[in-house]
């Protein structure tokens, strides 16, 4: 199902939703890349957003109806609260299955959402919810869970998270930083998402990649390293105090998710529950996935 033959290659048809996003629009230059027939689902309204290129090289579908025919693998780069993360994908679960698409990448593409506690994380709550009705509802759809950590970007890992203060000079620690976590590009999540997706396969369930994996105190270093200029850790508490602080946001403020959300994943780093488990990297080695040191290099050239 899905595929069919140009130049003796077989083509894979893939549908992806979310294609007007931050990811899914990398997603789809990626997927266009590997030379993958692309159909795209779109709500109604948005097609504007779509890059020029990318809508210039797909179909675009708005409509759910016969979106699925033919298709091999569903990704989906949707974000949202649980009316898009679970029952939206569910739906789209339920057209996949029905149309015997053979594999479902859901919106995870982030770290490991497995190993933490319910209430730890409230994105990571919603995506482990529609993981598990997944399991008893997607009948012969291979569910594949891309996991790559924090983005490596100057908006998630040196912005949303409150990591760095890059001006300042400033890393801001809880615990004692020894940890490894996973950062990953925004352009490799989205090459390794379209590895994924075009597999001959089997999977594995959780489809952990990563741009580097390493401690708090080695990602500081890399970033000076990056930056040519040091970097100050100033210590903030204990992983203790790291949940105290979050307690406090969430009463205080339990409708800003912004005061509370980039703690939570701060604190999935930081306290290594969120760590990956084996990486897939060396199974796609065309990719050369970029590195903190590299990316903060680009970044300060203006080319991140
Ligand atoms: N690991 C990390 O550090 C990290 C950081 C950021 C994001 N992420 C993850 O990456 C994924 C994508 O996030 P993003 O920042 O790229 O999202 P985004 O830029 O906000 O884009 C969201 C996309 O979802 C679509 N969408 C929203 N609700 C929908 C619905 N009910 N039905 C169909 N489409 C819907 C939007 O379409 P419209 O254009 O029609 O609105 C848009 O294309 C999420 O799972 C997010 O949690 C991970």
């Amino acid at each position: 199902m899905g595929t069919e033959r140009k130049g003796g290659e077989p083509v894979k048809t893939i549908l992806l939703v979310g294609a007007t996003g931050s990811l899914g629009s990398q997603i789809a230059l990626a997927l266009l890349t590997k030379g993958a027939k692309l159909r795209l689902l779109v709500r109604p309204g948005s097609r504007a957003k779509l890059a020029a290129d990318v809508a210039a090289a797909s179909e675009i579908v708005e409509n759910e109806a016969s979106a699925f025919d033919g298709v091999y693998t569903v990704v989906s780069a949707v974000q949202g609260e649980p009316e898009t993360i679970v029952d939206a994908q569910l739906n789209l679960l339920r057209a996949a299955r029905a149309a015997g698409v053979r594999r479902f990448i859901p919106s995870d593409y982030s770290l490991n959402l497995f190993g933490l506690a319910e209430g730890e994380n409230v994105n990571s709550d919603w995506r482990r919810e529609f993981a598990r009705r997944a399991e008893k509802e997607r009948g012969a759809v291979e569910v594949v869970h891309v996991l790559n950590g924090g983005f490596l970007d100057r908006g998630v890992l040196f912005g949303f998270l409150g990591a760095f203060d890059l001006e300042k000079g400033e890393a801001y620690l809880w615990g004692d930083g020894n940890e490894r976590m996973e950062v990953t590009t925004y352009a490799d999540t989205a090459a390794y998402t379209a590895e994924a997706a075009v597999a001959d396969g089997p999977l594995p369930g959780e489809f952990f990649v990563a741009g580097e994996s390493l401690t708090f105190h080695e990602l500081v270093n890399e970033t000076a390293a990056g930056l040519g200029r040091p970097v100050t850790v100033k210590k903030l508490g204990t992983l203790a105090d790291l949940d105290a602080e979050i307690a406090r946001h969430l009463q205080a403020e339990p409708g800003n998710r912004f005061s509370w959300l980039p703690l939570m994943y701060w604190r999935g780093m930081l306290n290594g529950k969120g760590k990956l488990g084996e990486l897939q990297n060396a199974q796609y080695p065309a990719i050369h996935p970029t590195g903190v040191r590299e990316y903060v290099k680009r970044m300060v050239a203006g080319n991140a």
